[in-house]
């Protein structure tokens, strides 16, 4: 990108921000009061507001969400990045979210709803691989113009990605503990390491489906990282060789596979894209850099699932 100190629009006074993480008050619109609008309005969207603020500013707090954009550097390519890194983490949280109640309804028997909400994990993890479209303009030069202010920031210290990675069973009690100093983060994370993952429930959901599955595969110590199990591997053999596709076990276990192929193609853009914009230099957060994420690419959180391809 051009190398010259870039011109920051500002979009917000700071001083009318209210600055609350609590959702602000909104009233409730329905069928009735929307078809009385429209008539006042004859068709033209609304533009008068009372107060200081509108409905849509207060439904997601746009105006604090816009104000916390702050390159720290005179690099051009840092606000970029900086968006990017924000958009990643909202998206990491979308993508949490339809994991662990996904893994609620398996739980609870309720295959059909788990696949209706892992076909939105997939785009979700889909969308995240395609924000390296965006941060893949980013030059090496680019890239060093802002690298120092990054301090040992990294996405490895991203809580939410943590989260990801532990719903979906790749544990890591090292990496857990980098937040073990945050108060406000540290119980969720240490709950999600010591809890069974969204792989152990489907484990689970297989025995009690009648499937002969191991009990050091159905009761074991949640926290540590998933390692492949002949048990379940048979049992996923058995279901792919009985049964068709339109068995929902069957199509449970072609949901996971492909979330795992598309959680490879984000690890593999990161990798190559990570390549090409520092090479092999260390990375900001004490890792080895590329060679650590090549290193991740080749994980998978449903191992038997690739297994009985073989
Ligand atoms: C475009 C510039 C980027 C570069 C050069 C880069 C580089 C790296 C490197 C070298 C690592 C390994 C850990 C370390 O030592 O730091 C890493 C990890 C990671 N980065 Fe990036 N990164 C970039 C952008 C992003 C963005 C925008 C996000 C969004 C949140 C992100 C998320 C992550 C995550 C989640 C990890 C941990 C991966 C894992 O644990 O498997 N990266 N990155």
């Amino acid at each position: 990108m051009p190398s010259y100190k870039p011109h920051i629009p500002r979009i917000v006074d700071p001083d009318g921000v209210d600055t609350s993480i609590e959702p602000r008050a909104m009233g409730l619109t329905t069928d009735e009061t929307r078809a009385a609008m429209v008539k006042q309005t004859g068709g033209d969207p609304m533009v008068d507001f009372e107060g200081t603020s509108n409905p849509y500013i207060d439904y997601q707090s746009i105006d604090l969400l816009l104000s916390l954009q702050h390159p720290r550097s005179p690099g051009y390519d840092e606000m970029s990045f900086f968006v990017m890194g924000q958009v990643k983490e909202l998206l990491f949280r979308g993508l949490h979210f339809e994991l662990v109640n996904a893994q609620m309804q398996i739980r609870q028997d309720e295959v059909g709803n788990a696949l209706q909400i892992l076909h939105r994990a997939d785009a979700f993890v889909g969308y995240i691989a395609d924000s390296w479209d965006v941060l893949t303009t980013i030059t090496s030069e680019g890239f060093n113009e802002f690298r120092d202010h990054l301090s040992t920031a990294s996405g490895q210290l991203s809580f939410m990605y943590r989260h990801v990675e532990f719903v979906l069973g790749n544990k890591s009690r090292g990496l857990a503990d980098a937040h073990r100093n945050v108060p406000h983060v540290w119980p969720a994370i240490l709950e999600a390491l010591e809890s069974p993952s969204l792989y152990d429930d489907v484990i689970a959901l297989l025995a009690r489906r009648g499937m002969a599955i191991d009990d050091e595969a159905l009761d074991r110590d949640w926290s540590e990282p998933y390692a492949p199990n002949p048990s379940v591997e048979a049992a996923w053999r058995e279901i792919y060789e009985t049964t068709t596709a339109n068995d929902e076990i069957h199509r449970l276990g072609e949901a996971l596979v492909s979330l795992d192929q598309q959680f490879s193609i984000y690890r593999w853009r990161h990798f190559t894209s990570v390549e090409r914009i520092i090479g092999y230099k260390p990375g900001t957060g004490g890792s080895s850099g590329v060679g650590w994420l090549e290193h991740v690419t080749k994980h998978h959180f449903f191992p038997e699932l690739w297994a009985i391809a073989n």
